[in-house]
């Protein structure tokens, strides 16, 4: 059973919709083939085992082996580095006190990944949370709902925030049609592979041939198994969002006909705090840690995905490397529940080291790191900061600042992050100048 439930709780949500439905008896039929597909213990990788412990539903895991940098008891290979006072200011997104015992940490089995604890203070958090679920989940921004469903324009949180306000309207809650349904062509179709990265994407670099990068990829297949749903429902079943250049997950290619064709004016630009943000990370960190004397000064954060996980959901073990520069970093940022995070090395074989990302966190991809194996197993229920949660719960002095739109708005984010992580990364996809010596 055990097994049955990490095999469901690796597929991502996409998964579970593009799946058609089926009776309880040929569901069984085909767990059992995929169990019997499945490798035997000692063939499993390296990183797939350690997957496994996380994945568990029952009995769940052990947290005692995961790293835990909120307290920071050290282990030898990990070291704490001082931000630099002077840059720290840079880290203030809003007017919360500057913490002066805001660390960087480095492991040296890992060269280039760098994690920044409790980086963005609550009130901050707060604001980007808000931003993030108004603004980059809805057109022009891309996510995986999008394939199958006809979102309404104005975006799911929309309609979940005026439900909440207004229930009296909730017969005003859209029902979003599928696109399957409106097509009624999709038989004639061949399924595509659903799942979001159990394939390594190909590695792509700036001598990769511009033919290959222009390719047309396939477009990803509505799902004629979906069924209409209202659309403060459907929230919930949102797993990612794009932001900036699109890169489509289901294909796992960038979109880069259009930036070929047009240059840099195609690129959706990052949403503002976002930019901001990852800038300032960047530039806090001091050059001493950075590795291989990269120079982070000028990092264009041209693409970026927020994901939304449920508690149940999780993302498989992959390397991000569709993006043709290599010496920029990925920057991340964690909010709400925690999540236990792997990082291994550039194969499956090497057995990976498991830490908490908590809400607040900042992490950076670099060096060897950056096109290194990762997944996110599991998050962890039980763990949302109270400073997420309703305005009773937040800390006295938190509470005294509170706005009249925190009072009026939060208690509808709160809502939703009782059961969800989110997660930013932003990245840089062309090397300097790159777009400007294509003859375009
Ligand atoms: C990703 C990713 C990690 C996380 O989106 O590529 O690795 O912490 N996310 O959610
Ligand atoms: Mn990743």
């Amino acid at each position: 059973m055990k097994t049955l439930f990490a095999l469901l709780n690796s597929m991502p949500a996409e998964c579970f919709t593009a799946v058609p439905r089926q009776s309880a008896s040929a569901k069984k039929r085909q767990f059992k083939a995929k169990l019997a597909a499945q490798p035997p213990a000692g063939a499993r990788s390296a990183f797939r085992e350690v997957e496994k412990i996380y994945l568990s539903r029952n009995p769940p895991p052990d947290y005692g082996a995961v790293v835990d940098l909120s307290c920071p008891h050290l282990l030898p290979d990990i070291e704490a580095h001082a931000l630099e006072s002077s840059l720290l200011g840079l880290l203030e997104t809003s007017n919360d006190p500057i913490d002066l015992e805001k660390l960087i940490y480095t492991f040296s089995r890992y060269p280039g990944l760098l994690v920044i604890p409790n980086a963005i203070p609550p009130a901050a958090q707060r604001q980007l949370i808000k931003n993030c679920m108004r603004n980059t989940s809805r057109q022009p921004n891309l996510n995986n709902l999008d394939s199958h469903y006809l979102l309404p324009e104005e975006g799911l949180w929309y309609h979940f925030e005026r439900s909440r306000k207004t229930p009296e309207l909730e017969h005003e809650d859209v029902l979003v049609d599928t696109i399957a349904q409106k097509e009624q062509t999709t038989s004639a179709r061949t399924r595509p592979e659903c799942s979001r990265r159990l394939i390594t994407d190909p590695a792509v670099d700036s001598e990769t041939p511009i033919g290959i990068l222009r390719a047309a990829k396939e477009q990803p297949v509505p799902s004629d198994s979906v069924k209409p749903e209202k659309a403060s429902q459907l929230l919930f079943k949102l797993r990612w969002t794009n932001l900036g250049l699109m890169y489509h997950w289901t294909t796992k290619s960038y979109q880069l006909e259009e930036v070929f064709n047009r240059g840099s004016e195609a690129i959706v630009p990052m949403p503002g705090d976002l930019a901001s943000l990852s800038k300032s990370i960047l530039r806090a960190i001091p050059q001493y840690l950075i590795p291989l004397n990269q120079d982070w000064s000028d990092f264009k954060p041209e693409s970026g995905i927020v994901n939304f996980y449920q508690l149940k959901n999780t993302l498989m073990g992959h390397i991000d490397q569709s993006e043709l520069v290599k010496d920029q970093p990925l920057v991340s940022f964690s909010f709400g529940h925690s999540a236990v995070f792997l990082i291994g090395g550039t194969t499956r074989d090497e057995k990976p080291m498991a830490l908490f990302l908590r809400s607040g966190d900042a992490m950076i991809m670099s060096g060897s790191c950056r096109r290194a194996y990762h997944g996110v197993p599991r998050i962890i229920e039980g763990t949302l900061p109270s400073y997420l949660d309703e305005i009773d719960k937040w800390d006295a002095e938190d509470q005294t600042k509170a706005t009249k739109e925190d009072r009026d708005d939060w208690k509808i984010f709160a809502e939703y992050l009782r059961t969800t992580r989110i997660n930013v990364n932003i990245r840089q996809v062309f090397p300097e100048g790159y777009l400007d010596r294509l003859s375009l």
